[in-house]
């Protein structure tokens, strides 16, 4: 039997699928498995299933002699495709599950921002609400705005699908342009355009600090930016300046820079910043997707098949 090294507790069902065909070894805690302890788990495993804050690089992939990677997760920049490529290593990511439930997210966030969600809770939860008044927490529509989607791949398609209907202008940057209806922009323009720019493209070396002083500085006064791709998309010393200034209305942020992500806690004062801790695909519906998604990935390499979600060819 094959061995496969599993670096966080899958589903029972989906561990089971796997160990009818496979010898599974599980960190059977939640835990982020330190990089030594994942070397000596999956060392002359068959596949390593991991999660996106499993750094596989070419020492890991040289030090245990994985031929496979399959990340629960669709984004799979933890992993340096190019050092498997060489070395003959399949990676797998799990496109399609997530698309939905991370989308819901980006609404969410977008709803939270504008509409002042997290900071009314803490204002009622601080025992300040004292009676409905006009002029009490005023926020901004969404429904009726220009919605700017960065990289319309299946999750930008997903958000541009649910702001039809909030009856919202679409446009978009980068990405399959097959929707019928969404206005394509080059980055600047849709920028400078947009009343919500949301951002949905993978982090590679082309997107990290895409969004930066520059691009910040194009966008509108009162203008606010949705972040549920990759924190290193976006420039934070940029974006705290920003908001600081009082040039964005707010941002919604589901994702930081670094790894581990760390948010500035400068943006912790800030009341127009919402942020949530990277749970764009955190449901238990999804979660659940994720991990069968991955075992379908590992199955098929087991049984000399090719994997469904191979990524970087
Ligand atoms: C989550 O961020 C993912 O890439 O699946």
């Amino acid at each position: 039997m094959r061995r496969v090294f599993v670096t966080w507790p899958l589903p029972s069902a989906s561990l089971d699928r796997l160990a009818a065909v496979c010898q599974v070894i599980s960190n059977p805690r939640e835990e982020i498995l330190a990089r030594a302890d994942l070397i000596r788990g999956a060392a002359g495993a068959f596949a390593l299933v991991t999660t996106l804050r499993d750094v596989v690089d070419a020492a890991v992939l040289d030090a245990t002699g994985v031929k496979l990677v399959a990340n629960v997760a669709v984004g799979f920049d933890n992993i340096d495709v190019d050092a498997a490529r060489k070395r003959k290593v399949l990676v797998t990511n799990t496109p399609g599950v997530l698309t939905e439930t991370t989308a819901d997210l980006a609404f969410a966030l977008m709803l939270a921002t504008l509409r002042r969600v997290a900071e009314g809770d803490r204002l009622v939860r601080a025992g300040a609400f004292h009676g409905w008044h006009p002029g009490l927490m005023l926020g901004r529509d969404l429904h009726g705005k220009t919605l700017g989607v960065v990289g319309l791949g299946r999750i930008g398609r997903a958000v541009a699908r649910r702001a039809r209907g909030f009856s919202m202008r679409v446009l978009y940057h980068g990405g399959r342009p097959e929707d019928i209806g969404l206005e394509p922009r080059s980055l600047p323009e849709l920028l400078a355009e947009s009343d919500i720019v949301s951002l949905h493209v993978p982090l590679t070396p082309a997107t990290r600090g895409l969004i930066g002083a520059e691009e910040l500085g194009r966008m509108k006064r009162h203008a606010v930016l949705i972040n549920t791709a990759r924190g290193d998309v976006v420039d934070t010393e940029a974006l705290v300046a920003a908001l600081e200034r009082g040039h964005l209305g707010g941002a919604g942020l589901d994702v930081f820079e670094g790894s581990p992500e760390r948010p500035d806690p400068r943006l912790f004062a800030m009341e127009h910043v919402v942020m949530t801790p990277h749970v764009g695909s955190a449901t238990v519906e999804t979660r659940r997707a994720m991990a069968e998604k991955a075992v379908d990935n590992v199955l098929a390499a087991a049984q000399g098949q090719r994997p469904p979600d191979l990524v970087g060819g």
